[in-house]
């Protein structure tokens, strides 16, 4: 295990201890709520019987979607914590979800053409090279697969609210390729006045996320087959251009922090 992989692991240990909401289960899902929380786009009419991968996406949310909607489900996530909060979910809608600790850079676990879907939310910038994992998800998706993530915009990657300088978000740091950048935590991932209960060893207050260029991320899924399928900008949140400037709503309404695409996988 590496640098990036043990810095993960504390810092989910944390966010889980601090009942961040992504760290919450989903307890109150419906087949309509399941699907309209994650199958915005409707791209997927039928999941009943579809192999499902919740690629670093732990915590409860996705996989009981999916397994609400008749899909066998497998979480794969780094930490053990965040898997205990998909066990949650199993336990509550008595349904099975298979949960597999791993890294994402390294899918050797699964078979190749395992899945049909693989849905990644925001977790790609936790590596400092997504290429590595697009490779991993090409090999264990079976032609004719889908691909969604989630990523930082990263355009904006780095910045945050707290940047608000009187006129702006200032944009300071360079566009590089896989530079690791610290975002600090906004006040809607936990009170940051209960976070000082959080043990100070763990540390991990801000992310460690690296910068995903939009040109490489976009042409190596092109070079590994797949094709394009959907793509937002906008996906899941909504700004407020009139709420008090250096807040998130604020921040959100002038930089877009996350883009989601949903990719096809059709090699030739
Ligand atoms: C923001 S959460 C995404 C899942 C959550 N269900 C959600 O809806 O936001 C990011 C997840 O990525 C996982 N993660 C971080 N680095 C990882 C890695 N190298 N391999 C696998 N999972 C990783 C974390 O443990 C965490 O559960």
């Amino acid at each position: 295990m590496d640098d990036v992989a043990r810095f993960n692991i504390d810092r989910w240990q944390t966010l889980v201890e601090a009942n961040a909401p992504f760290t919450r289960p989903l307890l109150n899902l419906d087949a309509e709520t399941a699907r309209e929380r994650f199958d915005l786009e409707g791209l997927f009419a039928d999941l009943t019987g579809k192999d499902v991968l919740c690629l670093a996406g732990a915590g409860g949310q996705q996989s009981a979607a999916f397994a609400i909607l008749g899909a066998q489900v497998t979480v794969f996530d780094l930490s053990e914590a965040q898997l205990n909060r998909d066990r949650e979910a199993a336990a509550h809608y008595q349904i099975p979800i298979q949960t597999v600790q791993g890294d994402m850079r390294d899918l050797s676990g699964f078979a190749p053409a395992s899945f049909d879907l693989v849905y990644q939310p925001y977790s790609l910038g936790f590596v400092p090279d997504a290429r590595v994992v697009f490779a991993e998800v090409a090999r264990t998706l079976r032609p004719g697969g889908m691909y969604f993530f989630a990523m930082h915009n990263p355009f904006y990657c780095g910045l945050s609210e707290a940047h608000w300088s009187g006129d702006g978000y200032s944009l300071k740091l360079p566009y590089t390729d896989g530079a690791r950048v610290s975002i600090p935590d906004p006040e809607w991932v936990y009170s940051q006045s209960e976070a000082a209960s959080v043990p100070a060893n763990h540390g991990q207050r801000e992310s460690r996320e690296y910068r995903q260029t939009l040109g490489k991320v976009m042409n190596s899924l092109i070079g590994m087959g797949f094709s394009l399928a959907h793509f937002s900008d906008t996906r899941d949140f909504t700004g407020d251009s009139e709420a008090e400037p250096g807040t998130w709503d604020h921040f959100i309404s002038i930089a877009p922090p996350w883009l989601a695409f949903w990719w096809r996988y059709e090699p030739v």
